[in-house]
């Protein structure tokens, strides 16, 4: 099975997950409110250990200041095209049970494979209204807490720029070079029949 992009499963899949890449050229519109929500709404319904939900998304619109402090915090090698995304996010979670305060807060151990899940979820949900999605770890870790007022025991996941794809052209030619899906290891290298390295 072959894609638009080029790229080819080995055994057959939605195309959804051979089209979902992440482009670095984004055309500079505002992505609407509305379909915002609904992006996140489908993140909102991934699951999770004990149905805890641990994940917390804080966005900004491009064009507002909520937009330009949220690039602020991305790596000025991710600032250089991010600052074209129609919306960016920061998804962080929740490490322990309860809130701030609470006597017995306990680990949660998979809020960082959960927030995975409600990432994936969004980035699924947003590639079918015709956006593009493209995750940042390449962010001002020391920087975050304070600008957006995250509360002890919230963890730094990752940021994400949300948009409509633009012209490869309009890059800088270092990252034009870049513009294209990339490949996968082979799933015998990644998937074992009951041990690791099988
Ligand atoms: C958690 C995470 C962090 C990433 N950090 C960056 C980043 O800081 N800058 C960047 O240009 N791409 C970043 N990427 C994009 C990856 O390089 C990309 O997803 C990977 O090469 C696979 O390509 P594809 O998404 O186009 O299929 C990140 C992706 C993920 C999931």
């Amino acid at each position: 099975m072959t894609s638009s992009t080029g790229r080819e499963a080995a055994h057959p899949i939605n195309p959804i997950f051979l089209n979902r890449w992440s482009p670095r050229a984004f055309s500079g519109e505002a992505v609407s409110e509305q379909d915002l929500m609904t992006i996140l709404e489908a993140a909102r319904w991934a699951p999770s250990a004990v149905n805890f939900q641990p994940w917390r998304f804080i966005y900004g619109i491009k064009g507002s200041a909520e937009f330009d402090r949220l690039l602020s915090l991305l790596a000025p090698g991710n600032q250089r095209w991010a600052e074209k995304a129609g919306a960016l996010l920061m998804i962080v979670s929740e490490t322990l049970t309860g809130k701030p305060g609470d006597e017995e807060r306990k680990p949660i151990r998979t809020h960082s494979f959960d927030a995975g899940a409600a990432w994936m979820a969004l980035a699924l949900q947003a590639e079918m209204l015709g956006y593009r999605v493209h995750a940042m770890g390449g962010i001002d870790y020391a920087a975050i807490p304070d600008a957006l007022g995250l509360p002890d025991g919230v963890h730094i996941e990752a940021a994400v720029a949300l948009g409509r794809m633009g012209r490869a052209d309009d890059l800088a030619d270092d990252l034009k070079a870049r513009e294209k899906p990339s490949p996968r290891q082979p799933l015998s290298a990644i998937a074992f029949k009951g041990k690791y390295g099988g």
